[in-house]
């Protein structure tokens, strides 16, 4: 079962049927979805939207997993991050999208560093690793303002040369306040 876990602003939680508008705002922009590796497809509406949310809300592989980012104080959701096992490594990976109307706001450093926070409290994983293109700037600047480390360039994973970060344990340098974990109700 995915947690919920709660910040100082955001409520991470499994994704709903209901949020397939809000989530088509994020996975159905190509501002955003050019910049996913490997390119999660453009999603062109809202049934396909849903059943990729149906998907998600299947998977079931602790720590590993998709959930919607809200707004606490509104309710909206506004993004998302994953948590995904690379490929053939043991390695786990983790990833941020947010709608374009949600940039600028420290976000996606919020909930990854909750999230990551929670696989590292709760399962035994000692590391993730984020990998960003070489050109994206905005995941580079939350990668770094979690406390990931830049560990270098490789073409270890999906094919192409990305940059590699890591964060340990006892390398979480954005703590979110005190954030609270539950089981989805
Ligand atoms: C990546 C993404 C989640 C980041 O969210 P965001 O709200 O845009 O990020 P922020 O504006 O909070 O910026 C994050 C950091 O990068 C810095 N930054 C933002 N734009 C920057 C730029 N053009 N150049 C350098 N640094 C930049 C910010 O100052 C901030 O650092 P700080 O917290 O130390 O001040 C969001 O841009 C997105 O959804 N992009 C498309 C999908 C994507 O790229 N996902 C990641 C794939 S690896």
């Amino acid at each position: 079962m995915k947690p919920r876990i709660e910040t100082e602003r955001l409520v991470i939680r499994p994704w709903r049927d209901i949020d397939a508008s809000d989530a088509l705002a994020i996975y159905g922009d190509e501002h955003v979805t050019r910049w996913l590796i490997p390119q999660l497809s453009w999603v062109p509406d809202v049934p396909a939207m849903r059943d990729l949310l149906h998907r998600w809300q299947a998977e079931d592989v602790k720590p590993a997993g998709h959930w919607a980012v809200e707004l606490r104080d509104t309710g909206r959701v506004v993004g998302g991050v994953a948590l995904l096992r690379l490929a053939l490594w043991d390695d786990m990976e983790i990833g941020w999208q947010l709608a374009r109307s949600a940039w600028g706001n420290g976000y996606a450093a919020e909930a990854g560093a909750a999230v990551a926070d929670w696989s590292m409290h709760n399962t035994d994983l000692e590391e993730v690793f984020a990998l960003v293109g070489p050109t994206n700037a905005r995941a580079a600047g939350t990668a770094k303002r979690i406390g990931m480390e830049l560990i270098g360039e490789t073409e270890q994973y999906h094919g192409q040369r990305l940059n590699l970060y890591r964060l340990r344990h006892y390398d979480l340098a954005y703590h979110p306040d005190s954030p609270t974990y539950a089981g989805e109700t």
